[in-house]
């Protein structure tokens, strides 16, 4: 299988080196404006064609697949041109800058009879799937009430990239790692519908300049301070199974040094508690019961998880399995319909109903 990767920056470099480690598949070029990062990479996975525009990538003699790694903003053209090409296409997340964007290239995945996938690695994550076993076999009875976050202090990818603009990334933390938190929460609750949203947002940190992060690797900095997203996020959501779920997401805040996620659920049966300490590889798992009246705590082991090459194995093997129309991208485009759904609850101080 031919592939090729557009974006070299830290998330086009998982994907390069995932197909890279694969058999079977042949990375055969990659695209990005950073030419000697690019020619680096060429150079050490062996890839025949290294382009800085990802219209010359499409190109490619014979291409079947590609990973589009790149700002937010180009998500929706970039994916849309190669399906309907007939390229198969994995996303990196959020799917696009908008529910609109999204469906848009669901509708043109459906249409080219291709495979539309988008990258969630986090809920991949050993500890993740741990808790969800958990769950599955009915340890905590019912989950009825949930709080999942991604907090930060000083976590703002680069100020004046285009991380921090709302045009090119679609918003601030809630469509960076909130997606994420989005998508490894409703995960563990066996994806129930969103219902509703009330949400609020914060700009209060970023816009005055605190919080950026102290390495600054992403592309399109201009030096200026751009900064007209939100700093902090938080929603809460009603789900159709009758629990709620409380989502935080931040890049900026006055709280403890570091970068940190997890979530807490409660249960009929019992409580969990999730905690990933500055991306350690496997987090804190335990679980909080009652025995005759007594309190029981009991911690958990988890495996390290897949992560990238996990995320892009099951994208070949969606596209080897030739069950093309399984896999169109649209529960990552109604994720964005839930995100879009916050900022509107935000903007306008109220809760939004979702169709
Ligand atoms: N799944 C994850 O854990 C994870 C982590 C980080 C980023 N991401 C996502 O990956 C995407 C990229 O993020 P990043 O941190 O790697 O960004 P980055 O700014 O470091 O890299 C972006 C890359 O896109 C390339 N690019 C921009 N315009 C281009 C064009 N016209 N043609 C070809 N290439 C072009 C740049 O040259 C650069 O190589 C974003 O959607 C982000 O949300 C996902």
């Amino acid at each position: 299988m031919k592939v090729g990767v557009v974006g070299v920056g830290w998330a086009g470099q998982q994907h390069i080196k995932a197909y890279a480690a694969m058999d079977g598949v042949s990375l055969v070029g990659i695209a990005g404006l950073e030419e000697e990062t690019r020619s680096e990479l060429a150079a050490e996975f062996g890839v025949e064609h290294s382009v800085a525009r990802w219209e010359d990538l499409l190109e490619v003699d014979g291409l079947e697949a590609i990973s589009v790694a790149v700002p937010t903003f180009l998500h929706a053209p970039i994916a849309t041109a190669a399906l309907e090409r007939g390229i198969h296409v994995l996303s990196e997340k959020p799917i696009a800058l908008d529910g609109e964007q999204a469906d848009a290239m669901v509708a043109a995945a459906r249409s080219a009879g291709r495979v539309l996938d988008v990258a969630f690695n986090h809920r991949r994550r050993g500890d993740v799937q741990k808790l969800r076993a958990l769950i599955e076999e009915g340890r905590l009875g019912r989950p009825y009430y949930t709080k999942a976050w991604w907090l930060r202090r000083t976590g703002i990818p680069t100020l004046g990239s285009w991380f921090t603009q709302s045009s090119l990334a679609g918003g601030g933390p809630l469509v960076d790692i909130g997606v994420h938190v989005l998508d490894f929460a409703l995960f563990l609750l066996g994806n129930p519908a969103v219902k509703s949203v009330s949400a609020s947002t914060y700009d209060l940190l970023g816009s005055n300049g605190f919080g950026g992060s102290r390495e600054s690797s992403k592309s399109g900095a201009d030096g200026a301070a751009k900064f007209d997203v939100e700093d902090l996020a938080t929603v809460f959501m009603r789900l159709e199974d009758g629990g709620t779920l409380l989502l935080e997401a931040s890049w900026a805040m006055h709280r403890a040094d570091g970068d940190q996620f997890g979530a807490t659920l409660y249960g009929t049966e019992a409580g969990a508690e999730w905690y990933v300490d500055d991306y350690v590889p496997v987090g804190s798992l335990k679980l909080f019961g009652d025995v005759d009246g007594h309190a029981t705590v009991e911690s958990f082991r988890a495996d390290i998880g897949g992560a990238h090459p996990e995320v892009v194995a099951d994208f070949v093997a969606k596209i080897r399995s030739g069950d093309w129309s399984a896999h169109d991208g649209r529960a990552a485009a109604a994720l964005a319909r839930v995100v879009d759904a916050a900022y509107r609850s935000a903007r306008e101080a109220r809760e939004i109903t979702l169709s």
